[in-house]
């Protein structure tokens, strides 16, 4: 049996949640009186302009609608409801790649979002509903921008600075976004990047829904400017009122878009809700990480992924707490750059991705004890399933021994946690998700609804909706009802597939085995295997393509290519399918191996067998069923090809 850490009593007894009698209590809450549990904590969390009729509206399943007809404004909910008593705490502790530090209070927040939202207001006619993309750094004004956003009722679509110019105006186009906020650009290891070109690049060919691109000066690099189009934030902030009155938002307005990869086409964009979506961002920050008093919260997600929406603007704002922002990386100028911040800020939750972990882990192993690290109370992994190692080093090494690990499984579609630990009252087991948080009803079931044995991998559904979940794909109703609701059937209704496997064991606890469709997961990003192969196919010496995930130490999973020729190309087919997929997607789709082969193992229905392509990639011997295939010998000529490659 494995191992159980307690939680810590002297923690325990101020949590929140205190005790597994307390979880259980919650849950069972949940169980008896559904829609009564969540209607106590929307009125006791939310601040309503006009109440809601209905705490959930399942008429149009599954197009759910929570708290509907209630009116309330984010921004409110994340700045001006605090200002009475906290206006001079820091709400946004912004640390620049260079060291340095920026504490913007919740006075200074509120008067920067105003002026920004009635910047977007009267210099550009930003309207209600209109979407706003914003390419951006880890700076404040990404922040500013979102709640401005929020502020007036546009809808946000952040596209993470990673993506190139092809992937952004793809989104551009899908969401016909009126305005791009972007930066000239910011600061790496040390030293300046450039974003807008990137933007340039995407917009060469003028988008007809754009009208302008706002610009933040954040390093002051030479960029180029398209008169007319590009405007400077830094020169027309100034002129701005601080005061701008939030628009009253209905519960279902949505509130932001986010695009994610799934198992075919193209990115969806991920629409989610206000109400569902703030209630839930802030009760699992008081849940999770049990922010309290002055605790400093530190999330090393970049803002371009749920992550960042949900846990370094949204959930710690709504909270009411301290949130970090770092415009960095972990390891620049050294290893131990994010210990010294732990110190430095006297940060308590601290939360990061498994790959973040490993990577901090190889290149320090004794570096964390170089500093004092006893601030700290909780620590978090996200985005990819975290190995027993990197575990007992995070719990020991960082935390001291002390610290809770809460092992947080979520997507972007469900806005929130969703099975975790609660750091005051689980017993964990390392690299464990555990339980299901209080309201949410997850179940590892076959796509009948049969519960699935202890032990046994089955799907991972919520079986009921939550109000922090998806409320469409943008723009296309079918595919959300396809994609999320097609698989798994429960008592005679379509039951929400995360598209991951889990299993439970005899105590309940539940273990992400991992996605069980065509996605595979680099460093906690997470890609499209048909996505990154319409790419591969582009070029005109690739006959045929097939993209896996394989196995890898640091990054969870790296990308792993197959591909079959067609005449003789005389280059680097591999530096030439790599500079492909940066341009079409980004650098963060580059393949670490790409194999030529003779063919494909197929089914004689021609559907390439995926299972083979994987347990070949792994160095696994195959142990399949062969005798299905058109061609059995194919298998044999792929694993040559993948040795001597
Ligand atoms: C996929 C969602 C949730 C924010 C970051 C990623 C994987 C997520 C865990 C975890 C094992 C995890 C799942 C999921 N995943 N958290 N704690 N343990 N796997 O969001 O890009 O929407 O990806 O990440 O496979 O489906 P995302």
């Amino acid at each position: 049996m494995k191992e159980i850490f307690q939680p810590n009593p002297a923690f325990a007894q101020h949590a929140r949640i205190g005790s597994m009698e307390a979880y259980h209590s919650l849950m069972n809450k949940a169980k008896d009186d559904y829609e009564g549990f969540w209607a106590e904590y929307a009125d006791e969390k939310i601040e309503w302009l006009s109440p809601y009729n209905k705490v959930l509206d399942e008429s149009n399943a599954p197009f759910y609608q929570w708290f509907t007809d209630g009116k309330l404004n984010v921004s409110n909910q994340c700045i001006d409801r605090h200002l009475a008593d906290k206006g001079d705490k820091t709400a946004i502790l912004f640390e620049g790649d260079r060291g340095d530090v920026e504490k913007i209070t919740y006075r200074d927040l509120s008067q920067r979002v105003n002026q920004f939202a009635n910047l977007l207001k009267n210099k550009f006619g930003i309207k209600k509903g209109d979407r706003v993309v914003l390419y951006m750094p880890m700076i404040p004004e990404a922040a500013y921008a979102m709640l401005a956003c929020a502020r007036i009722g546009a809808i946000h679509s952040i596209v993470f600075g990673g993506f190139s110019s092809e992937a952004l105006r793809d989104r551009i186009e899908d969401a016909t976004a009126k305005l791009i906020i972007t930066a000239d650009g910011a600061y790496r290891k040390g030293k300046p990047y450039l974003l807008k070109p990137v933007v340039d690049e995407a917009l060469q060919n003028p988008v007809e829904s754009v009208e302008a691109v706002l610009v933040v000066k954040r390093n002051n690099e030479e960029i180029h400017w398209e008169e007319g189009r590009d405007h400077d934030y830094n020169a027309l902030i100034g002129d701005e009122s601080d005061e701008c009155a939030f628009e009253p938002m209905d519960s279902e307005d949505p509130l932001f878009l986010l695009y994610t990869s799934g198992s075919t086409g193209k990115p969806k964009g991920v629409q989610h809700s206000t109400a569902g979506y703030i209630l839930w961002a802030q009760m699992t920050m008081e849940w999770v990480f049990d922010v309290q008093g002055d605790d400093v919260f530190w999330c090393t997600a970049d803002i371009g992924w749920i992550t960042g929406h949900t846990y370094i603007v949204y959930g710690p704002l709504a909270a009411g707490t301290t949130t970090v922002m770092f415009e960095g990386v972990p390891t620049y100028p050294d290893a131990g750059r994010a210990w010294k911040m732990v110190e430095e800020h006297k940060i308590s939750q601290f939360y990061t991705a498994p790959t973040a972990i490993r990577v901090l882990h190889k290149m320090g192993e004794d570096e964390p004890a170089k500093y004092d690290l006893s601030s700290l109370k909780v620590l978090g992994t996200v985005g990819e399933p975290i190995d027993p190692p990197a575990w007992i080093w995070y719990h020991e090494a960082v935390g001291g021994g002390k610290c809770a690990i809460v092992d947080t499984w979520w997507q972007t579609e469900t806005g929130g946690h969703m099975i975790s630990p609660l750091p005051g009252a689980t017993p964990i087991k390392p690299a464990c998700a555990t339980y299901p948080l209080p309201g949410i009803m997850a179940e590892i079931i076959d796509k009948d609804g049969n519960p699935k044995e202890v032990g046994e991998t089955g799907l991972l559904c919520i079986t009921k909706p939550w109000p922090s979940m998806i409320r469409t794909i943008w723009g296309d109703p079918q595919r959300y009802e396809k994609s999320y609701f097609g698989d798994a059937v429960k008592d005679g209704k379509p039951v929400y597939f995360s598209g991951d496997g889990a299993n439970m064991d005899e105590e309940g606890y539940i273990t992400i085995t991992g996605r069980m469709d065509d996605v595979i997961n680099v460093s906690g990003h997470r890609m499209g295997t048909a996505e990154i192969e319409a790419v591969v196919n582009e070029d005109t010496y690739v006959a045929e393509v097939a993209v896996v995930g394989r196995p890898h130490d640091i990054k969870g999973e790296s990308i792993f290519i197959y591909i079959v020729l067609k005449g003789d190309p005389e280059k680097d087919m591999k530096k030439h399918i790599n500079s492909l997929l940066a341009e079409y997607i980004g650098n963060i789709a580059k393949a670490d191996d790409i194999v030529v082969v003779p063919g494909l193992p197929k089914t004689r229905s021609g559907k390439i067998m995926r299972r083979i392509l994987r347990s070949i990639a792994k160095g696994e011997a195959i142990t399949q069923d062969t005798s299905t295939l058109e061609d059995p010998a194919v298998v044999a000529q792929i694993e040559e090809a993948v040795k001597n490659a």
